[in-house]
């Protein structure tokens, strides 16, 4: 990677879903560069094209047009194998749902993403509970899921995102499920990250949310409008 490119590139997307006989053209040529370090928030009407754009930084979906580079890679051009490993290394996402596994620990639920190239299981188990720990759950670690709270269900999901250490934050309305007290502790955390180096691109639906990001962001329609900070 160049150093004038930007970490996150999408040129020119469009994403077309086949809806039965008719389509439905959720992005309409998307243009988006996001820098090394920054902390982005996406805001728009529900159904404008947030999540789809997330999915499309992520790799969880493939553009119909278009081109997709982060971190130097073309990963609208990976096969499911490539793209599954290099997701792993790059990127970690949170969920609105947390989307844990039930039946395991936050420490298993922690370690499960992890490289398992050449890491020792007790490197894997201290370097989770440090992850545990960055989010004050540390002292959860043999929690179960439906022993906790949805906020530190999320703080789980948060450390689980951190687990091969990515340069990348991707979170889909991270406090969406949580009340308003909650949600900014994980917001709290998400900051911290972002100050540690993290580059963040969240969707919020929250103005206030939105506030403390660098950058903001407007869906519309399927395009991406720059907001001005007030
Ligand atoms: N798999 C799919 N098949 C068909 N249409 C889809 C699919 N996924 C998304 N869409 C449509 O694409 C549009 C954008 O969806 P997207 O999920 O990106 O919206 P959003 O901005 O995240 O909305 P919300 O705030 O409700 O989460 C919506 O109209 C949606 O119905
Ligand atoms: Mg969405």
């Amino acid at each position: 990677m160049t150093t004038s490119e930007p970490l996150i590139r999408l040129a020119n997307v469009t994403k077309v879903y086949p809806m039965g006989p008719r389509s439905y053209t959720a992005l309409r040529g998307v243009d988006l560069d996001i820098g090394a370090g920054e902390f982005v928030a996406l805001i728009g009407p529900s159904g404008s094209g947030k999540s789809t754009i997330l999915n499309m930084i992520t790799g969880i979906d493939k553009p119909t047009a278009g081109t997709v580079t982060v971190n130097g890679v073309r990963i609208d051009r990976l096969g499911e194998n490539a793209l599954a490993r290099w997701r792993g290394q790059n990127i970690g996402i949170v969920f609105q749902f947390f989307q844990l596994l039930p039946t395991l620990t936050a420490l298993e639920n922690v370690i499960l993403p992890m490289d398992l190239r050449g890491m020792h299981r007790g490197k894997r188990r201290e370097q989770a509970l440090e992850h545990l720990h960055l989010v004050g759950l540390e002292d959860h670690a043999g929690h179960l899921p439906s022993e906790m709270s949805g906020g530190e269900q999320q703080r789980v999901a948060i450390a689980r995102a951190l687990a091969n250490d990515p340069p990348i934050l991707i979170a889909d309305e991270p406090t969406g499920n949580l009340d308003t007290g909650t949600g900014e502790r994980i917001i709290d955390i998400l900051t911290e990250l972002h100050r540690r180096g993290k580059t963040v691109v969240m969707v919020t639906h929250e103005p206030y949310i939105a506030l403390l990001a660098e950058r903001v962001l407007q869906v519309q329609d399927g395009l991406v409008v720059e907001r001005e900070r007030p």
